[in-house]
């Protein structure tokens, strides 16, 4: 044995977003956003309707092109395409549901796997394993559009999941879903996270991301107003005044706290990307 002091190069973050800047037009909707997120981590990206937040994944996903900064995976700057980055391990929900019309649950979670061309035995084998474990496989050959809505936001899920990811993006699983479907929610991100994953998450139901994250960031008008551990961030008083203090407007019937302005399935916030 050597006794050569041990060189260690630190793992690079799973996810490290520096200086991001996005501009519509006049509107600057990221202004200098910087975060990071770990493997195994669950970081939540909270804030006001408008502060930017989904702009974060579409930059990520590629979809929207930074005016400025940096977005790398694994260390390496990230990919444009979809294929690529589904490839380097990304997967994203949409805000609201954002499945495929006329197909059913099972069609929906092949579509990462297999794409448009007949899906082999093996891939089905692994949806209808995906499926199973988010206790949908029941429901496999059903129509998915035929679900009730907490069902559907579960087919969102196992699409994303079915890849296995290394980096997951949720915009807003919990929306519009009661108790009982945000646990069992909590319950599949925690054993995501357990194996490796790092997931990035986005959610105005403040019981639900405060129970869930290892670290909340907090944007407001694009820029992060504070990040930390959650309790850390609840008591910032820099986010009660732009977010957490002001009272809950009325949302669509589900239970647990959401924050003012929480979307309803019916109504996308501005800005959401819609693939079917
Ligand atoms: N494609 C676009 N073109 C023009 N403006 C956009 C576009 N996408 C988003 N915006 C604007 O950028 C700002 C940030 O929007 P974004 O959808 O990222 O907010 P958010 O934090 O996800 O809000 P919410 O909580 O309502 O979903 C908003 O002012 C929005 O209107
Ligand atoms: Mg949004």
């Amino acid at each position: 044995m050597s006794d050569a002091p041990h060189e260690t190069t630190p793992t690079p973050p799973r996810l490290a977003v520096e200086g991001l800047t996005v501009a519509f037009g006049g509107l600057r909707a990221l202004d200098g956003v910087g975060f990071e997120v770990a493997d195994g981590e669950i970081v939540a990206l909270i804030g006001p309707n408008g502060a930017g937040k989904t702009t974060v994944f579409n930059a990520i996903s590629g979809l929207v092109r930074p005016r400025a900064g940096t977005i790398r995976i694994g260390g390496r700057p990230a990919p444009a395409s979809t294929t690529r980055l589904l490839r380097r391990g990304v997967s994203r929900t949409l805000q609201g549901l954002g499945l495929y019309a006329g197909m059913t649950v099972l069609e929906q979670v092949l579509v990462p796997l297999a794409g448009v061309r007949a899906a082999r035995g093996s891939e089905r084998e692994r949806a209808m394993t995906m499926l199973a474990e988010l206790g949908m496989d029941a429901d496999a050959h059903r129509p998915a559009d035929a679900l009730p809505y907490p069902e559907r936001k579960r087919v969102a899920l196992a699409r994303a999941l079915v890849t296995r990811p290394s980096l997951l993006l949720l915009d807003e699983p919990a929306g519009g879903l009661g108790g009982a479907d945000m646990a069992q929610l909590a319950e599949a991100v925690r054993r995501v996270s357990a194996g490796g994953c790092a997931v990035l998450l986005v959610e105005h139901h403040v019981d639900f991301v405060m129970g869930l994250a290892d670290r909340v960031v907090v944007l407001d008008f694009g820029r992060v107003i504070a990040s930390g551990a959650p309790a850390e961030v609840q008591r910032d008083p820099a986010v009660e005044a732009a977010y957490l203090g002001v009272p809950p407007t009325p949302g669509p019937p589900t239970s647990g706290t959401a924050a003012p302005g929480t979307p309803t399935p019916e109504t996308p916030a501005p800005g959401t990307a819609v693939r079917a």
